[in-house]
């Protein structure tokens, strides 16, 4: 046994799992800070930190309470790997790594750029980058390598959305700010076909859902065309009503969109876990 002691806390405004990416998006234009835990001497030693322009946080994945030997990767064909050979946050020990830009060396925190951690990740250390230490971009990549030469080819898949999900979405943009159109498209773009880890799922009546945050997609699919045909909240109305369930993302928009847009969410089987994460 070891124990750790997180040195800062990442700010990212990252609520879910979902709005972080699996890896920073680095053309980005995103702003994130690590607060380090003040009272540490921890100012002290970020001295010097300002000549590097990127640095390495090794942190904690915090939402995480399980692991497997065998995970899905979220990108790529429905195929499951061994946890060591991929970047899954369900390790044995949930460490995540993460090269990440560093804008500016504040009192007491750091100004990153784009990053792929959740809001309120701890975070355990921070070295360097150093590239002739660290980079070797011509090593192989394993399966990774297949995955992002298909990922680099144009989506198969043509996205079209009806007028009601189309109005739903533009109003959850306009009255919320909450857009998750991009990251969808992407998604279902490359493979709408069934997959745990991108939350898709066959529904009884043989149409589909995406799970994105806190919130459903339905979508069908004809041959290379998938049509977006409306969007629910995460949870039914008579669950966003209870006190126990106020904490869930976008909990107050789910509440209005049900009212606005008269859509209740379908019963998930697996209501605690399935929605949201
Ligand atoms: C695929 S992992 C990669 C993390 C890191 N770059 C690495 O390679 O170790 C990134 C995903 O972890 C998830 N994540 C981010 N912060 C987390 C946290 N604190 N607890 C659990 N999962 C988290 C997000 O869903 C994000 O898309």
């Amino acid at each position: 046994m070891i124990t750790l002691q997180p040195i800062g806390y990442v700010r990212t405004g990252k609520r879910v799992k979902f709005d972080a990416l699996h890896q920073p998006e680095e053309s980005a234009q995103e702003q994130h800070v690590l607060e380090m835990v003040p009272g540490c001497g921890y100012e002290d030693g970020l001295r010097d930190l300002a000549g590097f322009s990127r640095i390495w946080l090794i942190w904690w994945f915090h939402r995480n309470t399980t692991w497997r030997p065998m995970v899905l990767p979220p990108r790529g064909p429905a195929v499951r790997r061994g946890v060591f050979a991929t970047r899954s946050p369900h390790r044995p020990n949930p460490l995540g790594i993460t090269p990440v830009q560093l804008l500016a060396v504040e009192k007491g925190r750091l100004i990153l750029g784009p990053c792929d951690l959740v809001d309120g990740t701890p975070v355990f250390d921070i070295k360097p980058y150093i590239p002739a230490y660290d980079a070797f971009p011509d090593e192989r990549s394993g399966w990774t390598g297949e995955v992002d030469a298909a990922l680099t080819a144009p989506p198969r898949y043509t996205i079209q959305w009806s007028a009601p999900a189309l109005a739903q979405a533009e109003w959850l943009a306009r009255e919320w700010q909450i857009d998750f159109r991009p990251r969808l498209e992407e998604l279902l773009g490359r493979d709408p076909t069934p997959h745990r880890t991108r939350r898709i799922r066959r529904r009884p009546d043989n149409t589909f859902q995406i799970g994105c945050g806190g919130w459903l997609a339905g979508f069908t699919v004809a041959g290379d065309t998938v049509l977006v045909t409306g969007l629910e909240p995460g949870y039914p109305a008579r669950l966003l009503d209870q006190a126990e369930h106020q904490a869930i993302p976008d909990h107050a928009a789910q509440v209005a969109f049900s009212a606005h847009w008269k859509v209740d969410s379908r019963e998930q089987k697996n209501l605690k876990k399935a929605p949201f994460d």
